[in-house]
């Protein structure tokens, strides 16, 4: 059973594009690296960052693994299914590697990412082939590593280092940040202190850490110079975000949005994952204030029952969530809400179930994520008693899902017939069409050469699709 009700494009457990390839500018003799990357918007982000990195060790980036020189997976580690891809594609790899060893080729063989932070000497040996590893944040080493493997060794690089990744990452050519699109994403913030049982992003990700203001803001006004005009701010828990700020002051995540709304050109700003215990007021009364602050956000719950809440360690209750999104729809009325569950956590019953679709109904979601849980070794979840059978889990995903959908259809279609704005982002697969998003994230068709990307239009959405709505540009 899939298992993401919704397939959009930006979410922790969608499988992510590769990095986008670099055809312009490339060297004749220039090496090709094929970056795939695997699970969240980080992922993604850092898929960039690395090959940021390679350009400037001479890789152009292809996309496809057949005529590249170096393959890097960028590996995410959140649920079993997600590490057993990895093993599935190291297998073809290997193969590969030795067709083009017997044409005398190099073919490079690179693991990234929260598998990589996992399970780093057991990917070696169980896949002898790989020649490096790199964790999520140690990819700024990948340039030694990658000296070291021309030297014949293996690297597992895994440490975590006491200095700043971004501090020894090169800044992205403007080439490369021209390439990033009229939408890009920008880590602000690294980590995750709220050790929820069934979690393992604190173990592969390591504890908070937020970049500062300065590395922020100069980053963002790269990006904006180069063409963006929509940044998604990043973060496991990205509105723990904290820092010293302009004035001196300590400041919050709400204040850092504040700063980056002043930067001439950025047309929008979105920011995901949040956690609800550090939705503070100034945050909030951003959503009020700020226009370019999009009226979407995600705010997983995970379950509606607070006995369940409390066995995740959420440390809130499913009153303290509803109260939180009366506050914030109060502030921005048009707000639109999207979250993360997971049905079949040790210890559920049915009632506690009920529970969570009874928060469902009552939030209302335009969009959300389910899972099953998926024991994770290392995390206190696992090794609790009363785990849930797995035909228990499929039933309640399914009726879950299907309440979702509902939902999300429902939002769709109250769109119908209103105008909003619409970014422009790329061209549609029909001639004169041009693809979009709406305030609310969901792409917009739009016929009859609308504009170009980078464009602002206003629109009226004649229609829905699949995942996505019609519109035709207001006269
Ligand atoms: N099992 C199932 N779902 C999980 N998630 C995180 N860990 C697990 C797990 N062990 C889900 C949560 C989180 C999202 C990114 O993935 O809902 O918010
Ligand atoms: Fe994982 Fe919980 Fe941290 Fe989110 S808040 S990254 S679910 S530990």
């Amino acid at each position: 059973m899939k298992e993401e009700t919704t397939p959009p494009s930006n979410h922790p457990d969608h499988n992510a594009p590769a990095a986008p390839a670099n055809s312009a500018g490339s060297l004749p003799n220039s090496r090709k690296v094929f970056v795939k990357t695997y699970g969240c918007q980080m992922n993604v982000y850092d898929s960039q960052r690395m090959a940021d990195s390679l350009a400037a060790e001479g890789y152009v980036t292809t996309d496809t693994p057949d005529d590249a020189d170096m393959v890097l997976l960028n590996t995410c580690h959140i649920r079993e299914k997600a590490s057993e891809k990895l093993y599935s594609a190291l297998g073809r790899l290997r193969e590969m590697k030795k067709q083009r060893h017997k044409n005398g080729r190099e073919m490079i063989i690179g693991v990234a990412g929260c598998v990589a932070q996992a399970e780093g000497d057991e990917i070696v040996r169980r896949s002898p082939s790989v020649d490096l590893v790199v964790g999520p944040q140690t990819y700024h080493r990948l340039p030694q590593a990658l000296a070291q493997v021309r030297q014949g060794q293996q690297v597992v690089d895994t440490e975590y280092a006491v200095e700043d990744k971004f501090e020894h990452l090169p800044a992205a050519s403007r080439d490369r940040l021209s390439k990033r699109g009229v939408s890009a994403f920008l880590t602000v913030q690294e980590g995750c202190d709220k050790f929820c049982t069934f979690c393992v992003v604190p173990y592969t990700r390591g504890s908070e850490v937020s970049r500062s203001v300065t590395q922020i803001v100069n980053e963002a006004v790269r990006l904006v110079q180069a063409g963006v005009r929509e940044l998604t701010l990043l973060g496991q828990n990205v509105n723990g975000w904290h820092g010293i700020g302009d004035d001196g002051r300590e400041w919050g995540f709400g204040e850092l949005l504040y700063r980056l709304a002043e930067i001439p050109d950025i047309a929008r700003l979105r920011y995901t994952t949040s956690h609800p215990r550090d939705m503070d007021d100034v945050l909030i009364n951003a959503h009020r204030d700020l226009d370019i602050l999009m009226p979407y956000l995600h705010l997983p719950v995970q379950s509606g029952s607070d006995r369940i809440l409390r066995a995740m360690n959420r440390k809130h209750k499913a009153d303290d969530y509803i109260r939180l999104i009366e506050r914030i729809r109060s502030a921005r009325p048009d707000m639109a809400l999207s979250g993360d569950f997971i049905v079949g956590f040790p210890g559920e019953t049915d009632e506690d179930f009920e529970d969570t679709m009874r928060l469902v109904r009552e939030v209302g979601y335009a969009q959300a994520y389910s899972f099953k849980y998926s024991p994770r070794p290392g995390t206190p979840g696992a090794d609790l008693p009363a785990h849930v059978e797995e035909q228990v889990k499929d039933e309640r995903l399914q009726r879950l899902q299907a309440l979702l959908s509902e939902q999300q259809y429902a939002f769709q279609d109250s769109l119908v017939g209103t105008e909003m704005d619409v970014l422009l982002e790329k061209p549609g697969r029909l001639e004169g069409q041009m693809i979009g998003r709406s305030p609310w994230l969901i792409p917009v068709i739009i016929d009859k050469n609308p504009g170009e990307a980078g464009d602002m239009i206003r629109v009226r959405v004649t229609t829905t699709g699949t995942n996505s709505l019609v519109a035709e540009k207001c006269a």
